[in-house]
């Protein structure tokens, strides 16, 4: 049987890999790397920090895994979605079948935790239901930017016996969730523009963990406009942004 092993790496800083982690990292015959181009080299380049600190002897073999175009402007965002990682699917596929051995371990280094926000859980999922390659999946948790950014804010992230609603910043955008604290995600700064200031204390952090961290906080409605336009000039400046906010509602 092949084993495929999704490994959280953490949000940004290698010193969030866990020892069970380094472990698995030790264990892997196959990286497989999807290529997303060249914008995202910041995080190909932690990647293979993390791979060069952390592998002890290295014998492991590389392999990429073109990604699909995506439809970044979907009139129906779920169904774009979904053809996506079914054509995520099948190129996910070619590589376990082509590239692993009967026996051998592959790993894929997810960003933060494998089950938040993340689509390789789901496409291997698609991947096992077409029975055309079988494989085993371990996932291995990993430190996500949402604890990323409560620990830099040294803050809780919920309330006394209160929950917390993680969202995104499209949602978030279209509706504001009924709930004392909501934490941002995949954020293209509309979700940030577009609340209700005057409800709300925020923190947010940008590059969480890396030595660009950016970390802003105070009343919503007077340090907004600040993150906003610190926000734009960062990621000008960088060429991507990625970032995460807590929403805390005043005298929730
Ligand atoms: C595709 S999701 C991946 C989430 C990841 N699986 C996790 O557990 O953190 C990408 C989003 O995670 C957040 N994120 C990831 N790393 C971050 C970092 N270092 N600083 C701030 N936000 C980060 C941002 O909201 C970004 O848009």
């Amino acid at each position: 049987m092949k084993t495929i092993l999704l490994i959280g790496i953490g949000a940004g800083n290698p010193d969030h890999m866990t020892a069970e982690a380094i472990a698995a990292l030790n264990a892997a015959d196959v990286f497989f790397v999807v290529d997303k181009g060249a914008r995202t080299s910041d995080l190909i380049r932690l990647r293979e920090e993390i791979c060069a600190r952390f592998i002890a002897a290295p014998r492991y073999r590389v392999a990429a895994i073109p990604d699909p175009k995506r439809d970044r402007a979907p009139a129906d965002y779920l169904a774009a979605v979904d053809t996506w990682h079914h054509e995520r699917a099948i190129a996910y596929e070619a590589a376990i079948a082509g590239e692993l051995k009967e026996g051998e371990t592959g790993a894929f280094l997810v960003w933060g935790d494998p089950a938040l926000y993340d689509s390789t859980l789901r496409i291997l999922d698609k991947v096992s239901a077409r029975g055309n390659v079988a494989f085993a999946v371990k996932v291995i948790p990993g430190i996500s930017a949402v604890q990323a950014l409560a620990a830099a804010h040294r803050i809780a992230l919920n309330t006394i016996g209160g929950a917390v609603h993680v969202t995104t910043g499209r949602r978030l955008a279209e509706k504001v969730p009924d709930a004392d604290t909501i934490v941002v995600m995949l954020d293209d700064g509309n979700g940030l523009a577009g609340f209700p200031r005057q409800d709300f204390d925020i923190h947010w952090g940008a590059y969480l963990g890396t030595p660009d961290e950016v970390l802003v906080a105070g009343p919503a409605a007077e340090v907004v406009e600040d993150i906003l336009r610190l926000r734009a000039d960062r990621r000008a400046a960088k060429g991507w942004i990625m970032d995460t906010f807590l929403l805390r509602r005043r005298g929730g």
